[in-house]
């Protein structure tokens, strides 16, 4: 774990953990306000990411930015980071090594942010944040708090643009974490 962020960054940059190392342009670490109250985090980064060094920038982050903007939540407010740093081959789903591997990076993000939500997006990132036996059909848009945080599973962007029908489902959650987010001022 690292508590400082100078180090960790450093880490992740220099990081050959695992074998997504070999592939990447950039190691995409995280994006937003470090002290966000709300923190979303993803899979992992695309071909776009990957380029730029930032997460949720290519087609899946502009209709998450898209529904950011409808619902009121501002994109520099809050924190957004992935399950792993960087990008797997064709964009697959990161394997169990590579995100156990890289979950310590996250972790240290998450003891330093010391977000009040956690919004997972996907199945990968509910998987990995939350445990196994936890689905993403059966677990979105309900609350599940532990250890003081409340995380929301929901969609991942990238399903959004595959399936229309989910894109009321996201935005209903999101709705939900911003009206939680407000009451906390
Ligand atoms: N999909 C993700 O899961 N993360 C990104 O940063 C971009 C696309
Ligand atoms: Fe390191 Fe994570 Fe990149 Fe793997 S994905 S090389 S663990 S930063």
């Amino acid at each position: 774990m690292y508590n400082n962020w100078e180090e960790l960054e450093e880490a992740c940059k220099n990081c050959k953990k695992c074998k997504l190392c070999s592939n990447r342009t950039n190691v995409v670490i995280g994006t937003g306000n470090k002290n966000a109250k709300l923190m979303f985090i993803g899979e992992g980064p695309g071909a776009d990411e990957d380029r730029e060094g930032i997460p949720f920038v290519g087609k899946a982050g502009k209709l998450m930015n898209m529904a950011f903007q409808g619902i009121g939540i501002n994109r520099e407010e809050v924190y957004i980071a992935n399950i792993v740093k960087c990008r797997p081959p064709a964009n697959r789903n990161p394997e169990k090594d590579e995100a156990d591997a890289c979950l310590d990076y996250l972790r240290s993000q998450v003891m330093l942010v010391q977000p009040k939500i956690i919004v997972l997006l996907g199945s990968v990132a509910l998987k990995n944040i939350l445990g196994e036996e936890y689905g993403i059909t059966a677990s979105r848009g309900k609350w599940i708090e532990k250890k003081q945080i409340k995380y929301m599973p929901t969609w991942h962007p990238a399903a959004l643009l595959r399936d229309e029908n989910k894109k009321m489902d996201f935005w209903k959650d999101l709705k939900e974490v911003k009206k939680y987010m407000d009451s906390l001022m």
